[in-house]
């Protein structure tokens, strides 16, 4: 059998995988444990020696011929986490490499599953909890728009739920909800700078307007915001096929079915409902027009839902659903 060589990159380096170990120190860090593979990178997590505080690195992953574009995007999403400070957002601490030229971002460790995880075992969140993270993920997202950056990837594995939240014991004060990975995010005024960033999305979450490749805006935020609203409500995705090909055309053409046809204590046509729907807008002009008013609509919606609910409860016995 002959033996092929790995393909080099332009940086020189042998295409190969480029995990750390446990142990392994990176500038003022100690290697603890590998967390996850992502598409674009490793997660680490690492505590710093002097300092003692635990952290998360990221790792762009160079085993692969997307090595330079994984390291590009890794800077881009350094310098977007930088730009905003927000409790909803993962906070960034660093950007550094190693002396064999690995570049790292540095984040703060987060403790808890990402929806995703969640949604495996627990597929219908209770609505106010559904409003609730929902909330929390609009109000990061509305801060990255503040500062001129659309997630464009948003999706249940890039929201962190921090532990204890959704059961009894956490506490009322605190963040739910932690956006994460700003790898394919893109500025206010960059339309596909990066034109290897027109390949790169999740078919199941990207907005009609991203797949076709026409200028995307805060609007597409809102649509991924509404898939993931839809789904954690409803229990499963608003467009039925598991197929990449059928998705990215359902994404475009497809009608999703009214939230209410799988949540009864959702009343159709209510301002929830409403509300949710107009987020899978095809057309971006039909969505709300910022996540502000997004914001201000789910408040209303939901103290609507409450009378409502409160009105069934003096009616039914048993009491209110889902609170
Ligand atoms: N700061 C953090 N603290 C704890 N866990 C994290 C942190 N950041 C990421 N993770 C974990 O690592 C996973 C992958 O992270 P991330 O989405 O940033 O990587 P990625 O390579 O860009 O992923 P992909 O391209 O597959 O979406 C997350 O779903 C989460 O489980
Ligand atoms: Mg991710």
């Amino acid at each position: 059998m002959s033996e092929t060589k790995p393909p080099k990159n332009p940086h020189g380096d042998a295409l190969q995988p480029r995990r750390l170990r446990e142990g392994d120190e990176v500038g003022n860090y100690l290697v603890l444990a590998h967390l996850f593979t992502g598409g674009m990178g490793d997660i680490y997590a690492a505590v710093h020696l002097q300092l003692n505080r635990h952290v998360a690195l990221k790792v762009p992953r160079v085993d692969t011929p997307a090595a330079d574009f994984n390291r590009r995007r890794l800077l881009a999403e350094a310098q977007f986490l930088s730009r905003v400070a927000h409790g909803n957002v993962v906070a960034v601490y660093d950007f550094a490499a190693t002396s064999d030229r690995l570049e790292y971002l540095v984040m703060e460790l987060l403790d808890g599953h990402s929806l995703d995880q969640i949604l495996d075992k627990t597929p219908h969140l209770q609505i106010p909890h559904a409003i609730r993270v929902v909330k929390e993920m609009a109000r990061g997202l509305a801060a990255f728009h503040r500062a001129g950056i659309f997630h464009v990837d948003l999706k249940p594995e890039n929201v962190m739920v921090v532990a204890g939240a959704l059961v009894n014991k956490a506490v009322e004060g605190e963040n739910w909800i932690k956006l994460i990975d700003l790898g394919t995010a893109r500025l206010t005024y960059e339309h596909n700078i990066d034109t290897e960033l027109t390949l790169v999305g999740t078919p199941a979450y990207m907005s009609p307007e991203a797949i076709q490749d026409r200028p995307v805006d805060g609007r597409a935020d809102l649509y991924g915001l509404g898939i993931v609203f839809y789904e954690i409500l409803a229990g499963r995705h608003p467009l039925h096929t598991t197929d990449d090909a059928e998705m990215i055309q359902a994404q475009v053409e497809q009608r999703p079915p009214p939230l209410s046809t799988f949540r009864p204590d959702i009343p159709a046509s209510s301002s929830l409902e409403r509300l949710i729907m107009d987020c899978l807008e095809k057309r971006p002009s039909k969505r709300p027009g910022s996540m502000l008013e997004f914001l201000s609509r789910l408040d209303q919606a939901y103290s609507e839902w409450r009378k409502q609910v409160a009105q069934c409860a003096t009616i039914m016995p048993g009491g209110p659903i889902g609170l």
